[in-house]
């Protein structure tokens, strides 16, 4: 009997060991979607009127991250997505990489498919780039993924994949790896982007994990969709914001179809899903963030706190909300934490362990942004130290509270200087406390002036490890796409 007891116990020790090693060693699969110049009240879990029945299931059924923060514009963020940095550290600060600059992610970090391939990881990437692309090392089948098909630059047509920006001329900016692809001009690239989605889905070997990062083209402007998606909504009269709308149900759907792709793959059960914006609505292009204040370009809220949730496997009671703070800068550290990774000396902290359990070690302060820049009245920085924010300068552009279907037309250069130099300099402070307060409409640095020191101080920590813009303001005209075939192309830096 008490062998018998003994060997039974040993079994169950087997039993359980054997599935420890079985769970921890099993690495989830992961998707992680990017929705460009998405806004705060763009989604139908925030919005009733948007209609994105398949975001807002994913959301419901997984964690809400209700104060998900990221840069004000594309370039920054994505480069705190990919390297686990502040852009203040990369030189990424300023404004976004510009199709004629020099410019890329600096190459001596190991970015985030880097550090998933080192776990084994399959990777691949569909949609925007925006992190540089002057030589092939820049561009990001050298940068860790195994397949990319996507566009290099901030925006484009969506049917015909051409940029115009400095040269006279359209030019193409579409690629499958390094080849240019040039036979799909007039397919709406959310269709695209995520039916190549469903490929590498139905094609992934499922005995090794997967990461796919998914950074949709949608709904940046120009303002394009196909007409069935505008119809869903009649009642909108706004032309510029029912077209938008029509935009993000378009994007809902290929979100559809991608998950629909994991369930018939089987894994479904088995991914972590990532959604998130890159910044706050662009409001003269029918973004909205209404209630929050400002938008893309925005220190304030509205361009800042990101629609994001988390889906998938290891959220424990999944169907609730994360009010901790997380910036752009965590993911890196977080999804490698999530694969059972971890790295280190990042500016990002890995909080899987906050997320997925709804306990643990949070965020306590993060910096919005920290731009002393070349143009003086368009230098801003702000911090946030638990439920206080300091902005220090300019806010930027689109500073006030838009509600939806307000038309504005976008501001020339001249307008948005002299909007800066009339209202602020570099030495305007506000404070804000976001719990109280989370549409910024109450500035209390008069009343807590102390606050305002402690902010300050901090802020001027951070200050000292910051590097200088890598902004170059000349063209370099050896970026000319006519001396590449008419195509943007790597190759001349
Ligand atoms: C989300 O944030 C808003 C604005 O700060 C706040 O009013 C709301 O209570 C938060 N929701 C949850 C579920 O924490
Ligand atoms: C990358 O190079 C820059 C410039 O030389 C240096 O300041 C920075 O510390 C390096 N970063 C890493 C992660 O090695
Ligand atoms: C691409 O499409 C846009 C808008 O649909 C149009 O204005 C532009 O001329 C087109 N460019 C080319 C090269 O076809
Ligand atoms: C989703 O899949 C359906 C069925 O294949 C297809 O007709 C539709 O165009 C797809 N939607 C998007 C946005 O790609
Ligand atoms: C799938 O991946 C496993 C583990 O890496 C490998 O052993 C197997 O050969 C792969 N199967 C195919 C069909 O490539
Ligand atoms: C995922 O798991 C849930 C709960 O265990 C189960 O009900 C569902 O059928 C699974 N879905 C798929 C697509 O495997």
């Amino acid at each position: 009997m008490a062998i018998n007891n003994t060997r039974f116990h040993l079994l169950i020790l087997i039993v359980v060991c054997f599935c420890c090693i079985f769970t921890q060693g099993k690495k989830p699969h992961i998707v992680f979607i990017v929705a460009d110049d998405l806004g705060w009240n763009d989604v139908g879990y925030h919005n009733p009127s948007m209609i994105t029945p398949n975001i807002d299931k994913l959301a419901r059924e997984g964690v809400i991250l209700n104060q998900s923060y990221v840069q004000p514009l594309c370039s920054p963020s994505r480069s705190s997505f990919m390297s686990g940095y502040y852009p203040f550290r990369t030189g990424l600060q300023h404004l976004v990489i510009l199709p004629f600059q020099p410019v890329c992610l600096p190459l001596n970090i190991t970015i985030l498919p880097q550090e998933l391939k080192n776990l084994g990881y399959a990777t691949h990437m569909v949609g925007k780039w925006h992190l540089g692309f002057c030589k092939w090392e820049c561009t990001p089948t050298y940068r860790g993924f195994d397949s990319y098909f996507g566009y290099y630059n901030a925006r484009e047509f969506y049917y015909n994949h051409t940029l115009s920006m400095f040269f006279p001329g359209d030019y193409l900016d579409y690629r499958d790896g390094k080849a240019v692809v040039k036979n799909q001009d007039g397919v709406y690239s959310t269709n695209a982007f995520a039916k190549r989605a469903e490929s590498i889905i139905s094609e992934h070997n499922a005995s090794e994990p997967l990461f796919l990062y998914l950074p949709f083209q949608a709904v940046h402007e120009p303002i394009e969709v196909p007409v069935q998606y505008e119809q869903m909504y009649p009642n909108i009269q706004n032309e510029g914001r029912r077209k938008f709308c029509g935009m993000v149900s378009a994007l809902d759907e290929a979100i559809g179809n991608v998950t629909q792709a994991l369930k018939d793959k089987g894994i479904y059960n088995d991914t972590i899903i990532l959604f998130t914006a890159d910044n706050g609505g662009w409001i003269p292009h029918h973004g909205n963030n209404y209630p929050l204040r400002g938008g893309k370009f925005t220190i304030y809220e509205g361009g800042t706190r990101g629609a994001a949730f988390i889906h998938g496997t290891g959220l424990q009671n999944a169907g609730r909300t994360y009010d901790g703070l997380i910036h752009a800068i965590d993911w890196l550290p977080t999804l490698v934490g999530a694969a059972g990774g971890a790295v280190n000396g990042r500016d990002g902290q890995n909080l899987w362990s906050s997320i997925s359990t709804g306990s643990g070690e949070e965020r306590s302060e993060f910096v919005y942004n920290l731009d002393d820049s070349l143009i003086a009245e368009e230098g801003h920085a702000a911090i946030r130290m638990g439920d206080y924010k300091l902005v220090e300068g300019y806010p930027g552009l689109y500073p006030g509270w838009y509600k939806p279907e307000t038309e504005l037309p976008p501001l020339t250069p001249e307008q948005s200087a002299a909007l800066a130099s009339e209202n602020y300099d570099a030495y305007t402070y506000q404070l804000f406390n976001i719990k109280d307060d989370p549409t910024e409409h109450n500035d209390i640095s008069q009343k807590y002036p102390d606050v305002v020191q402690k902010l300050k101080a901090r802020l001027g920590d951070y200050r000292k490890e910051s590097v200088k813009p890598n902004y170059p303001f000349l063209p370099d005209t050896k970026s000319d796409p006519t001396n590449f075939n008419n195509v943007w192309s790597p190759g001349w830096c």
